[in-house]
């Protein structure tokens, strides 16, 4: 994942500059750069590789600027050479970009045919250029880059160098983090806390949609409808950054939101995001087109994001699919067919009934791959194949960005799988791929609207028993939902594939329970509602989760209803939901004044059976 820094200093920053991006190292790079203003030009060195490639350029080059950005890039679009590394140039301004520009190829025609010239295959260069227009249309910095970032579709975060201005750099923040720090020696910015440390006594966290200009005695934030804002300035505190909460109340809220960036990150390391195709970092050592069968196992959330994937590699890869929870799955002696591939999901990497079922299909000659979050864990050293979700740290106790990484994995897992096989076309892998890079762009919408989930939870906090419902791939999400819930809050909850409602639970219907049904605009999107109407028609409290179609066509009383987008939809829609499922236990919690980073009875690593 790229970092960025910015620093606007007293005397040559180069050296400052570097130093923070040591301290984004634990992101992952393979190339670097830093830009200075040198008499009042742009001066960038970078270089492919480690941050001493860079270090030795500049020994050779040493720049003298004392304002200036920096980048360690991590490649998406484009090999990790130094004509792709940050930051990018247009003329009289050059940016750093951590994320994915999702419409950055039409935007690069657009420019190109009104005369603009690439240097890089990068997403990131539309960016200088489209702000280099604005400024060559006589627009000061702050405009230009205003008027750039309303052409943007995407999540990411960015920091701008004007030519001729050595009081002035600009950031943004629309689904990638970033934080202002100020010094005795300047002002800063940085992807994270970590990189300021070393210079910042107070940090600002910048909200969703922010940006910012600084110069070095006034920082003005605005928000994401461009109005001056005020964010709050809190001190830096030596030690305490890498389990830092940024503006956050709790860990699960800053894991909550940090979901566009950490998916944004999965999918990049799964995907050739130039080519818009699955690109899977490992070969699977087999070929796919014998596989007999695929056998899921995990715990908990874990498993969940598994039984959602059994909906993709059924449908996409035509691969049976059996899955179980790894304590029972352990115990049942199951046979397992020749050729048929294991996977087991874990956050931890650690948990003790997943590894012994991944030990048994082992001993059993399956091929086995690991879906972990912790690369150095037991599960990933024991596995042959490990595809690892790019989430980070997940510190609160409840899975929250492990989960959705998750998912993300077995979704290229799926699509890569259904093309070795010649069950999906072309076409049918780059329309899929569309929709998941649509993801975290769409997560950032969804979370800039969590007022709406408030509400419905001050109504849920009342409750003492709750049904989620689901079909298809929402169906494990309505199960995650309920887990979440009952972990967070200890409300009773269950989740039920919503079919099964008239085979059972619909007697439990009464107005004190409610009912929150997960209806995306997807296959099955008519069926849920006609499930909704069998609750309404029993006097059921029915919360809908879903678009405006689904509010329409429900033609119920609702007691409550969380609006997301028409266009989260499709088969991979439940990545975005899963927000909502996510933020829904957590505001419940915290209105009941429950300790939501660490619930009761629950252990973050479970070792033993
Ligand atoms: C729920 C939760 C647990 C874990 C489960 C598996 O919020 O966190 O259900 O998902 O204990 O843990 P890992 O993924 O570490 O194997």
């Amino acid at each position: 994942m790229c970092g960025i820094v910015g620093v606007l200093g007293n005397g040559p920053v180069a050296g400052q500059l570097v130093e923070a991006l040591k301290r984004l190292e634990y992101r992952g790079y393979d190339s670097a750069g830093v830009a200075t203003l040198e008499q009042g030009r742009i001066t960038r060195v970078r270089a492919s590789g480690k941050l001493k490639n860079l270090e030795e350029k500049l020994a050779l080059h040493p720049l003298a600027g004392a304002i200036g950005i920096g980048h360690t890039r991590w490649a998406t679009h484009g090999k990790p050479t130094e004509l792709n590394a940050h930051p990018h140039a247009g003329a009289k301004v050059a940016v750093v970009h951590n994320g994915i520009i999702e419409n950055f190829r039409e935007l690069r025609e657009e420019l190109q045919a009104r005369g603009a010239s690439f240097a890089s295959e990068t997403d990131s260069e539309v960016v200088a250029h489209l702000v280099a227009e604005g400024l060559a249309r006589g627009e000061a910095p702050s405009t230009a880059v205003a008027s750039a970032l309303r052409r943007l579709k995407g999540a990411f975060a960015l920091a701008f160098l004007f030519e001729g201005e050595e009081d002035l750099l600009i950031g943004a923040r629309r689904g990638s983090p970033l934080a202002v720090g100020w010094g005795n020696e300047g002002v800063y910015l940085g992807s994270d806390a970590l990189a300021l440390a070393p210079f910042a006594h107070t940090i600002s966290y910048l909200d969703e949609g922010d940006w910012v200009v600084l110069r070095r005695v006034e920082v003005q934030f605005h928000d994401a409808d461009d109005k001056r804002v005020d964010r709050r300035r809190q001190p830096l505190l030596a030690g305490s950054f890498l389990v830092d909460k940024g503006n956050f109340r709790h860990f699960m809220a800053k894991e909550i939101h940090e979901q566009p960036e950490v998916v944004g990150r999965t999918l990049a390391h799964y995907l050739d995001l130039a080519e818009g195709v699955v690109n899977l970092p490992f070969d699977f050592g087999f070929d796919p087109k014998s596989l007999s069968r695929i056998t899921i196992s995990a715990c908990g959330t874990a498993f969940y994001a598994g039984l959602a994937a059994r909906y993709w590699l059924e449908r996409f890869a035509h691969l049976s699919v059996d899955i179980d929870i790894a304590s029972e799955f352990r115990y049942r002696d199951p046979p397992l067919l020749e050729n048929g591939l294991m996977v087991v999901v874990s956050q931890s990497g650690e948990t003790a009934d997943t590894l012994a079922a991944l030990r048994y299909a082992r001993a059993q000659g399956q091929h086995t791959l690991a879906i972990v979050n912790v690369e150095t864990s037991t599960i990933a050293r024991e596995s042959e194949l490990v595809a690892k979700t790019l989430a980070g740290p997940e510190i609160g106790v409840a899975s929250t960005k492990a989960f959705t990484c998750q998912l993300i994995v077995f979704a290229c897992l799926a699509i890569a799988l259904g093309r070795a096989r010649n069950v999906l076309s072309i076409e049918q892998e780059r329309e899929l791929v569309s929709q998941l890079i649509a993801a975290p762009a769409q997560m950032a919408e969804t979370l800039s609207d969590e007022r709406q989930v408030e509400t419905v939870a001050r109504d849920v906090a009342r409750a003492e028993s709750v049904l989620y419902l689901g079909r298809g791939p929402a169906f494990p999400l309505a199960m995650e939902g309920a887990l979440k819930l009952k972990e967070l809050s200890y409300i009773h909850a269950e989740g039920y594939a919503a079919g099964e409602l008239k085979h059972g639970p619909i007697a439990l219907i009464d107005y004190a329970m409610p009912v929150i049904v997960l209806a995306p605009p997807d296959a099955s999107l008519e069926k849920t509602v006609s499930n909704l109407q069998e609750v309404a028609a029993r006097g059921g409290h029915l919360i809908l989760i879903g678009s405006r179609t689904a509010h329409t066509a429900a033609a119920a009383p609702l007691a409550g209803f969380i609006e997301l987008s028409e266009q989260v939809s499709g088969p991979f829609a439940i990545v975005v939901y899963a927000v909502i499922i996510q933020l829904l236990a957590y505001h419940v919690a915290v209105f009941m004044g429950k300790d939501v980073d660490q619930p009761r009875n629950l252990a973050k690593s479970v070792t033993v059976e």
